[in-house]
Order: C-alpha cells, then sequence, then structure tokens
C-alpha cells in the first residue's frame, strides 16, 4: 500500500482526542542531549494528530530517526539502521500496514536530499528547526508521491509554534529543557554552525512557562540546554536582554524548581554575572560542563576557540572561588590537524592542573564543510590512538578519584526512581553521580541529605541522613 492509499489524518491540533485516529510513534535518539530534547518535543507535536508511543519500530505507523552528525561515520550510521527500517516497513506494508520513516536532526540538515537519493523509501527528511512545521509534512506525506524534504532554517521561530506538552503528560523527575541554538563560534573542526544554523535564545517568558509546566508535571531539576548554553541572550519580561545568569536566577524563583543545571557553556561567554550565579543561586547545582578541547594555545588558535588555555585556568579560578565544591566536566579532542606530542603534553598538563571529575574525550575526525578538514598536519591514526589512550587514563584516574573522595561525604540527593533492589530508591548527587540507597519510593521528587558510603563501579550507596526518617523507621 502506498502512502497516497492511507486513510485521511485529523490534522486539527485542536480536535478532540476521540475524534483522531489512533496511530503509533517510534522516535530513535542518536546524539546530544538536544536530540534527546527534541524527540520530546516532535512527539509532543504529533500528539494531537493522534500519535501515542509505539513499543518498537515494528509496532509502528511513524518511525523518526533523530541523527546526529558530530563524528566520522555519522551518516553511515544512518543509512545502514535505514536499511534495518526498511525491512520493517517492507514487511508492515506485506501486512497491510503503512508506516511513514522520517530522519530528523543533524544529518537530515547535512544531507538533505541526500538522503532520499540512497534511500527513497524515506518519507521525510526534516532539519532540527522545522520541527514545528511536521504535522504539514506528515500531512503531505499521506498525499504526496514523493518524499518530503524540509531543510531550510525557516524564518519563524520554531519555539513560537511547538505547542505545549499535555497537561498530562507523564514528566520524570530530571528535565531538559533547551534555551538557546545554534552556534556562531564556527570553531575548526565542528558542524554545528552548519547543522543548526546561527545562535538564536529563546524569550525568557516562553522559557520560564515551560519550565513551570514541567514543575507542575512533577520534574524537580532542570537541564538548560543550547549548544552555546551561556551565550543565551533572550528578550526578558522587563524589555532588556537577559543573560543566562538573569534567567537562572528567575527560573530559581519556580517553586519546588530544586536544581538547575546548564549545558553546553563555552569559556568565552561565562559572563561575571552567571559566575555570581553559582555564589548565589543554591538551586544552581556546583557541577559544570566547560568543554575547553586542548590545553595548548598554538591548537586553540588553529581551533579558533578564541581563548588560551591561562585564560580557562583564570576562569576556573573565578568560579571555584565563586562556588568552592564546584566540580568541573570537559570536552577534549587529540589530533587536530597540526596537533605536536607538545601540543598534547599541553593538554595533559592543563588536566593535571584543575582536576577534572568527569571528561568526555575524542580522536578528532574530519568533517565535511569544515576548515579544519582541509587543513595541512593530519595527525596519523595510531598516534591519535595512543594520544587518546594516555587521556583516557588520565582522566579516569580523576574522575575515580572524585568518586572515592565522595565516600563519607554528606550531601543531597534528588531522589530520581525506584532503586535496583525492592526497598531501594535511586537518585542524583550534586555532580551527576547515581546514588542507591535503601528508603521509601515517598521520596521520589525530593531533595534528601545523605551519607555516602560506598564506591561501586558506576555508582555511589548510601545511608539517608534524615532525622525524620530515622525515627519513623525506629518506630516501624
Ligand atoms: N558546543 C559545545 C560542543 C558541541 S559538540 C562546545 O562548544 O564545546 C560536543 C563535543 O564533540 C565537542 O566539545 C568536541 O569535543 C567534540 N567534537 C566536535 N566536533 C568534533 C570532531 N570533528 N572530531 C572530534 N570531536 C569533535
Ligand atoms: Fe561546535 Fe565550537 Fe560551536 Fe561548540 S562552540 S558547537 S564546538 S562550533
Ligand atoms: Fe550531534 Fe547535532 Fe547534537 S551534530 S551533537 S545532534 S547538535
Amino acid at each position: 500500500m502506498s502512502l497516497a492509499d492511507a486513510p485521511p489524518l485529523s490534522l486539527h491540533p485542536a480536535a478532540p482526542k476521540a475524534t483522531t485516529t489512533l496511530r503509533r510513534l517510534h522516535v530513535i535518539t542518536w546524539g546530544c542531549q538536544m536530540n534527546v530534547y527534541d524527540s520530546g518535543r516532535m512527539a509532543d507535536v504529533l500528539a494531537p494528530l493522534g500519535y501515542t508511543a509505539a513499543t518498537s519500530a515494528a509496532d509502528a505507523d511513524m518511525v523518526i530517526l533523530n541523527t546526529c552528525h558530530i563524528r566520522e561515520r555519522a551518516t553511515d550510521k544512518v543509512f545502514s539502521e535505514l536499511g534495518r527500517l526498511r525491512v520493517i516497513k517492507d514487511e508492515r506494508a506485506a501486512a497491510g500496514k503503512t508506516t511513514i520513516l522520517a530522519v530528523a536532526g543533524c544529518v537530515a540538515q547535512a544531507e538533505g536530499a541526500e538522503i532520499t537519493a540512497r534511500a527513497p523509501y524515506v518519507d521525510i527528511v526534516l532539519g532540527p528547526q522545522t520541527y514545528h512545521r511536521l504535522p504539514e509534512m506528515v500531512a503531505r506525506a499521506h498525499r504526496a508521491a514523493g518524499p518530503v524534504i524540509e531543510t531550510d532554517f525557516p524564518v519563524e521561530q520554531k519555539f513560537d509554534f511547538l505547542p505545549a506538552a499535555p497537561a498530562d503528560q507523564d514528566q520524570a523527575v530530571t528535565a531538559f529543557l533547551t534555551v538557546q541554538e545554534g552556534c556562531d563560534k564556527f570553531c575548526s573542526f565542528c558542524v554545528v554552525p552548519y547543522t543548526r544554523g546561527a545562535e538564536a535564545s529563546r524569550p525568557a517568558a516562553s522559557v520560564l512557562a515551560e519550565a513551570r509546566g514541567l514543575v507542575r508535571r512533577g520534574a524537580r531539576e532542570i537541564t538548560l540546554l543550547g549548544q552555546n548554553v551561556n551565550a543565551y541572550h533572550g528578550a526578558g519580561m522587563d524589555g532588556a536582554v537577559w543573560g543566562l545568569g538573569r534567567l537562572v536566577r528567575a527560573l530559581a524563583e519556580i517553586p519546588n524548581l530544586l536544581r538547575i543545571r546548564y549545558m553546553t557553556s563555552h569559556p568565552r561567554d561565562m559572563a561575571d554575572d552567571l559566575i555570581a550565579a553559582h555564589a548565589e543561586v543554591p538551586a544552581l547545582m556546583p557541577f559544570l560542563h566547560l568543554p575547553v578541547q586542548s590545553g595548548s594555545d598554538r591548537m586553540l588558535t588553529a581551533m579558533n576557540r578564541r581563548h588560551t588555555a591561562d585564560d580557562y585556568r583564570r576562569l576556573i579560578d573565578r568560579l571555584r572561588t565563586a562556588r568552592p565544591d564546584l566540580a568541573l566536566s570537559s570536552d577534549f579532542i587529540v589530533g587536530h590537524p597540526g596537533e605536536t606530542t607538545a601540543d598534547f603534553d599541553a593538554t595533559m598538563r592543563l588536566i593535571r592542573d584543575i582536576g577534572f571529575a568527569q571528561a568526555f574525550s575524542f580522536k578528532y575526525s574530519a568533517r565535511p564543510g569544515t576548515p579544519a578538514a582541509g587543513a595541512p598536519g593530519a595527525v596519523p591514526e595510531a598516534e591519535k590512538d595512543a594520544r587518546l589512550v594516555a587521556l583516557l587514563a588520565l582522566l579516569r584516574d580523576q574522575q575515580d578519584d572524585f568518586n572515592a573522595r565522595s565516600v563519607g561525604l554528606e550531601f543531597d540527593v534528588l531522589v530520581t526512581g525506584p532503586g535496583r533492589r525492592p526497598g531501594q530508591i535511586a537518585g542524583r548527587s550534586p555532580y551527576l553521580q547515581a546514588v542507591h540507597m535503601d528508603g521509601p519510593e515517598s521520596l521520589v521528587g525530593q531533595v534528601v541529605p545523605v551519607k555516602v558510603r560506598q564506591l561501586l563501579t558506576n555508582s555511589l550507596t548510601a545511608t539517608l541522613n534524615f532525622p525524620a526518617f530515622k525515627q519513623e523507621r525506629a518506630r516501624a
């Protein structure tokens, strides 16, 4: 059955659910947290059309593959997954069922019509700035003989058109909220400015309204997202342009929003007011992901990061002065074109100087269309491997050391859900460590004081340090 034969959909967003055709949606998400957030919003925008979550692709009337283009083989990985989805689509067609197959995200933006040229069974290709138009695209896919491709950067802002999530939608204790999107930094190695477009910030009122909705539905911790989140410069409610510090302070006023985080930041956008917010806003968690990429000034220049290694050291000093218990995380790239052993040693030195609680490290991978892709001085693969191994070992030691030092500490944990065993609950430390402890599920959504007892492979165990709870247990 072709899509043109599919039964018509009710497309009016305000139409009551009872009159819509019930359909199943399966979203496969790769890439960064923003893609996780976007997948949720695509599901929200399709909900008024009757789409609810499917258990698997085989069970779905529509499958969205939300893709990432950041490192090598991203495109190959997409086509290989599409091959798998094609088999499912064909099997469903043989059983008389239609499946709409959509490719979203950064590979969709970068490859556009190339995707349907190579995979003609794909019905929709949509870039990250067009998700609000998805209902219209689905209608066109049902009508049209050919594929629907939307990879322009529309003049309208998608956030002005995306509907709010339904008031009764399940919401986890922790949530993501995109406040800024796109990037104007053009680091030599990075595709993001091309796939996500220019920097744009949502108005503060819209962010606050979404945050209140998330909290009403049960969120207690919100991570503000942006490719360059601390470049946030949204219209404030007072007519002024607000930076991220101001936005964080306004969010901290929302009752029951217990914790605020933000990622990913750029060292150049760490404004004074945001550093001050780390000292002054208790809800702002003392854990910051602040990628530096390299500790060599030569490489930082080649990467177009536009700061030095010492600028980063000074910035960390200021942040630690503002918030002495601040723990840090970062991203590193080894083997960027032109990187010598001395440059790599400078990165190792920076890591030793700062001390990271956690970090992500990557081998440089040439991305089509980026300045570094054509740059001289390619580092041999074996050398990249060796540098990555050394870097990972140092970062692993620092992470193990940070986690080991948590044992015996008392801190607050946000309880996020039941634990592995009955009678156990799980949560997050201020530093995003997974924590398990004995306790009642009634504590889910609360911040509770604990004492850390033990370090396991990927988590900490703790006991509730909670006088009221101890008394209750003593009485029981
Ligand atoms: N906006 C963030 C990072 C976005 S991409 C920032 O400015 O730091 C996430 C991470 O992927 C980057 O920090 C970088 O370490 C890594 N990365 C990006 N492009 C890469 C490439 N071409 N090769 C290897 N790693 C890359
Ligand atoms: Fe990419 Fe650099 Fe922008 Fe981060 S700041 S998204 S690494 S171009
Ligand atoms: Fe990947 Fe796009 Fe995020 S390239 S890392 S999904 S912004």
